[in-house]
């Protein structure tokens, strides 16, 4: 099957009823049984052999099976489970892989947040971490201890956009006996497939493109067949569940995920390229340019690039970034992305890095584009750009 009939049919024969297009919201806490023999049935299947039957709603509903199927499809992965949130896949993979007295090596461009349980849960829990370049490569077999169980790897960051070159890293962390998981939002799963290129278990927050609408949070893992078990233990262990609505709204914005990412795409060349002759503009931070120095590792291992990227400014100043933030017409300001609108917030990355200098001039500018006319936009853009010179200049 090719990507985009995958998008469309995956896990579509799960929970169909009645010839309905979509699996509709099963709403289930007690699920009910014919005899004791059935209920055992079921009990074993859930439990033990780690397989979507219907034992209680919290292990999951044709609702929930029909996008975790859909995402093990364009994974190609071995199977998947969902959790809330974005934060709580990412937290909830951590915990199945470590135990007190590993250590962690954790990429320096990582979430914020993810950063945060690294230094709070995991650190009270007795797992060390140790941040490292997002561009070691191979060269990551250097840092890694006896003890080091999880190479923790987000492709690129999603303020700094670094590409990491995860074969390279694979394998450096297989031949230690290491796991590699990965945060894969800013491709999605239509445009990066890191279980193919070693990685163990692939992370999304479907918040982002998935859903598509920013109306619903949700995070999925997924992962090869030698390692599935282990996280949905600890789904299990942790009470990790998702709510029917979501996981329906998610599926539901799984189905157009490739055309609308196909237009981000290509609405977003079209900016990043007018971005880069503006003079006010020092880089932009975005794999799918040529001279971006992730260029050729996202040539080789992606199949696309996402619509969020990061402006480095020549010049510039907190007073002039809001200026220009606080007056857009079209962009508003918010965290997340990924649905169909624009988005634009101001970026400091300098402040959390701790292994690695980001030596570039700060506030610089995070931007998603969204589904509205880039011609719109750029206009929005432009005058944006007036009101950030004309406060930087003392006009
Ligand atoms: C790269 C990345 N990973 C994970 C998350 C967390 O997702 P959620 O907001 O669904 O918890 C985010 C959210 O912004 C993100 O940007």
């Amino acid at each position: 099957m090719k990507e985009d009939t995958k998008i469309i049919h995956g896990g579509g024969k799960t929970g169909k009823a009645h010839g309905i297009v979509n699996t509709p919201v099963y709403r289930a806490s007690t699920i009910v049984f014919p005899d004791t023999e059935e209920m055992i049935k079921a009990s074993d299947g859930a439990l033990k052999q780690k397989k979507k039957v219907l034992f209680y709603g919290r292990k999951g509903t044709p609702t929930t099976w029909t996008l975790e199927e859909a995402i093990t499809l364009l994974e190609q992965g071995h199977d998947t489970v969902l959790s809330p949130s974005g934060l709580s896949a990412v937290t909830t993979a951590l915990l199945a892989f470590l135990k007190t007295g590993d250590h962690l090596l954790m990429t320096d461009s990582v979430y914020e947040p993810t950063r945060h349980f690294c230094e709070g849960t995991l650190a009270r829990f007795g797992v060390e971490t140790t941040y490292y370049d997002p561009l070691v490569g191979s060269g990551i077999a250097d840092l890694m201890q006896r003890n080091t169980t999880v190479i923790f790897t987000e492709s690129p960051g999603s303020h700094t956009f670094e590409v990491q070159d995860l074969p390279a890293i694979s394998e450096a962390a297989h031949a230690g006996g290491a796991v590699v998981l990965i945060d894969n939002t800013w491709a999605s799963p239509l445009f990066h497939k890191p279980l193919t290129l070693g990685a163990d278990v692939s992370i999304h927050a479907c918040t982002k493109y998935i859903v598509g609408h920013s109306d619903a949070l949700m995070g999925s893992m997924t992962a090869v067949e030698q390692h599935f078990g282990q996280l949905y233990e600890a789904r299990q262990q942790l009470g990790v569940a998702v709510g029917p609505d979501d996981a329906y709204l998610a599926t539901r914005g799984l189905r157009t995920m490739g055309v609308r990412l196909r237009q981000h795409q290509e609405s977003t060349m079209e900016i990043v390229r007018w971005l880069q002759k503006r003079s006010e503009v020092k880089r932009v931070l975005y794999p799918a340019l040529e001279d971006d120095p992730g260029h050729a590792i996202w040539r080789r291992d992606f199949l696309g690039a996402s619509g969020l990227f990061g402006v480095v400014l020549n010049e510039t100043s907190e007073e002039a970034v809001t200026a220009m933030i606080d007056g857009m017409q079209l962009f508003s300001l918010g965290y997340s992305w990924g649905g169909f609108e624009s988005l634009i917030c101001s970026s400091t990355p300098k402040r959390v890095r701790t292994a690695t200098d980001w030596s570039e001039p700060e506030p610089g500018l995070r931007i998603h584009i969204g589904l509205e006319d880039p011609e719109d936009l750029l206009a929005d853009l432009e005058a944006g750009l007036d009101r950030f010179n004309a406060v930087l200049k003392g006009l």
